[in-house]
């Protein structure tokens, strides 16, 4: 029975974590094992859950932000079964986690082998191939803005659209719903210095909330469980508008500044970088919608590795995804390793629906 054992150590961790009485647990132990044998799964207390999350969140190797794992805020929506309840559940989510720019980290778990939402994010812009094969837009979304369109979604064919929600309740047929435009917060991006910066239009949105992790709890697995923290600027202005393969504006940034960009040695891509990270912080800052910067994050992080040794718990993380993309040696991350090992609980990707 592997789901006893897994069953088994979660309930003690969180018996032992929150320092509950021993009789309690025994108690509790025996009550999930004869759940396990009768139906081959147990239930989750809400206070079981909530801890789960957050120690999933804690366990995320990939993780810089971890410091805040015990201020996640859980949502337990497992009785929440149809389509259009669901999309209301998730409109309740971006309206919390937004919180007009003050960003909560929060999670919405819904019933396990029951939900499925189908977008990479609740907020997420599309992608459109254009008939010379370039693309408009993100063309992370290239495959998922074809399923929505196949949906019968339509798309304006814009750089910024955002992507409608599509989910799907056991096997019936997903279905998609346009997310109300007041509940879409976003930041128009200007520069400190360059006045020009404005002139490109560029945008993000404020809350990156990842909606096609699963969740895995004592042996439970939460396919539909999307969460959200704060965005670490660097993942705007490093990669999703400077990948190569995502806005890749780098050289129009560059172009913009004035840099040779026919040499590489005259470093234009790396000080077009380090402007478009400037314009992000400086962006989100002036509107009052939470980030971080990749040094804070890096300075935060060194203090949960503090706290989690104080703790006796030994930290386990993934150094290619921890070290920012943007001057990573400025930061502690980038000269130790971490152990990869995985814990449980813990987030995880799964099969894409589609
Ligand atoms: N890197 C992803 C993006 O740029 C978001 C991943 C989660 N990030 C976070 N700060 N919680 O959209």
């Amino acid at each position: 029975m592997p789901m006893l054992n897994e069953a088994v150590d979660f309930i003690k961790l969180y018996y032992t974590e929150n320092k509950l009485p021993k009789d309690q647990l025994d108690k509790r132990l025996k009550e999930v094992e004869k759940e396990i044998m009768e139906y081959g799964h147990y239930t989750h207390t809400s206070d079981e859950l909530a801890y789960g999350a957050k120690v999933a969140w804690r366990n995320s190797n990939k993780c810089i932000g971890r410091l805040f794992w015990q201020s996640l805020q859980v949502k337990d929506q497992r009785a929440i079964t149809d389509e259009e309840m669901i999309f209301e559940k998730l409109l309740e989510h971006i309206e919390f986690a937004t919180n007009n720019g003050k960003i909560r980290p929060t999670i919405s778990v819904f019933e396990p082998q029951k939900v499925r939402i189908w977008n990479h994010q609740l907020i997420r812009y599309a992608g459109y191939e254009q008939g010379d094969g370039s693309v408009i837009g993100d063309s992370d979304s290239l495959t998922f803005t074809r399923e929505c369109i196949k949906l019968g979604w339509q798309g304006n064919g814009g750089q910024f659209d955002v992507l409608p929600l599509v989910i799907q309740v056991e096997n019936r047929e997903p279905r998609f719903f346009e997310i109300p435009k007041a509940y879409i917060k976003e930041v128009p991006l200007r520069h400190p210095e360059f006045t020009w910066f404005t002139d490109l239009h560029l945008k993000w949105y404020a809350v990156p909330m990842i909606s096609s992790m699963k969740l895995e709890v004592g042996g439970i697995t939460y396919e539909a469980a999307p969460f959200n923290g704060w965005y670490m600027g660097t993942e705007i202005g490093a990669r999703n508008l400077a990948d190569e393969y995502r806005y890749n504006l780098l050289p129009v940034v560059a172009e913009k500044m004035g840099l040779n960009t026919s040499s590489n040695s005259s470093l234009w891509k790396d000080r077009a970088l380090v402007e478009l990270n400037t314009a992000v912080l400086y962006s989100f800052k002036e509107d009052s919608v939470s980030i971080v910067d990749h040094h804070t994050a890096a300075q935060q992080f060194k203090r949960f590795e503090a706290n989690e040794e104080s703790a006796d718990r030994k930290v386990t993380g993934n150094w290619t995804w921890l070290i920012p993309p943007l001057s990573p040696a400025t930061t502690h991350i980038f000269h130790k390793p971490y152990d990869n090992t995985k814990k449980s609980p813990n987030y995880s990707y799964q099969n894409i629906p589609y």
